[in-house]
């Protein structure tokens, strides 16, 4: 069964189509990035996946119920995590995941154990009766993370989970992240950052103007991006890279040269490698290293949508939590 199944799942705003069409199939059990510049309707498809909004047209099943027809099941099953904004500051940690809990309708003994089980979960267990008004970020944000996990969800979303936070949290939300995919957590999260996408997530949908433009493994993506890259350093560039041109034995496309360094696209450095150090050798070239590197997620990001990813946020995230908000109290 898919975790998640769409069927030409539109939103339109007035004229304006910000989900188009999208016909999506999420496995279960694993972790799905929806990668895309702003604006491209990632919160918006979470919002619908998720019952927050409804969709203009198309369809939308999430762990088997249909997101319109079945709201309150779709909503039961699953965990949200949002800004930390809309965690309440004048509380203290156990009593913001208390009130979630009953609005959520668990039983007393059970949400005590359970509120228990997802502050250890987030090692926050020391700190559940200190206000949340003096948490760091990362530890809100892993407050949230423990709220969006209290009623066990078979699916949680998580809307772009380590936005402006510092590299050292973000890799720490990533060992929990990790560890709830290990526990079975089927996980959908959007992201603008590259490398989080392709370090975590086991497919990557590339999202622009509503529509996936892409979709795979992230290893299959970036093989999608002709070639690898091959830099070379040496003190004689220029004159490798003659030798290079008169052997006609390695592909080399765009070369440049920068101070020592000449770089150049080929399609198979494990062959190129060899081929190479053997003309250097012959036309007496010292060669003080050579490095490939493949195509970076970001590389398949502008092969895509003709941009770089790398753009300031938005508010659409603000807007989300707002939402969620208003719908939970
Ligand atoms: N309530 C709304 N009314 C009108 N337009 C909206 C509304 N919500 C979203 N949009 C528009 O729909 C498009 C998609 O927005 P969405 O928030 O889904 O993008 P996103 O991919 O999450 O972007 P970001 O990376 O900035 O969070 C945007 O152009 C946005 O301005
Ligand atoms: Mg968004």
């Amino acid at each position: 069964m898919y975790i998640i199944e769409t069927d030409k799942l539109t939103k339109k705003f007035n004229n304006f189509t910000a989900v188009d069409g999208l016909d999506l199939k999420i496995e279960e059990g694993g972790l799905f990035g929806l990668l895309g510049p702003n604006g491209a309707g990632k919160s918006t498809t979470m919002y619908m996946l998720s019952t927050i909004l409804e969709p203009t047209s198309g369809s939308a099943k999430v762990n088997g119920f249909d997101v319109q027809k079945e709201a309150e099941e779709v909503r039961k099953s699953i965990g949200i995590v949002f800004q930390d904004h809309t965690l309440d500051d004048r509380l203290n940690a156990y009593d913001n995941l208390d009130i979630h809990g009953r609005l959520y309708g668990i039983p007393g003994p059970k949400r005590a154990q359970r509120i228990k089980e997802v502050l250890e979960l987030v090692d926050l267990q020391d700190w559940a009766r200190q206000l949340v008004r003096v948490f760091s970020g990362g530890m809100k944000r892993r407050l949230e993370i423990a709220r969006g996990l209290l009623q066990t969800p078979k699916l949680l979303f998580m809307d772009e989970p380590t936005l402006g936070l510092d590299p050292q949290t973000r890799r720490h939300i990533w060992e929990y992240i990790q560890k709830l995919r290990g526990e079975g957590v089927s996980i959908v999260l959007s992201t603008h950052y590259l490398e989080e996408a392709d370090f975590l997530c086991d497919k990557v949908a590339i999202i622009d103007h509503g529509k996936i433009v892409a979709l795979d493994t992230p290893a299959n993506l970036k093989n999608r991006v002709q070639g690898s890259f091959i830099q070379i350093d040496c003190p004689e560039p220029q004159k490798l890279l003659n030798v290079i041109g008169k052997s006609k034995t390695v592909s080399h496309a765009n070369a440049k040269i920068t101070g020592t360094l000449l770089s150049f696209g080929t399609p198979d450095p494990a062959h190129a490698i060899p081929l190479l150090m053997k003309l250097a050798d012959k036309a007496g070239i010292k060669v003080d290293s050579i490095e490939t590197h493949k195509p970076s997620l970001e590389d398949v990001f502008i092969h895509y949508t003709g941009r770089s990813i790398r753009e300031e946020k938005g508010s659409g995230m603000e807007e989300f939590a707002r939402r969620m908000h208003a719908r939970r109290t």
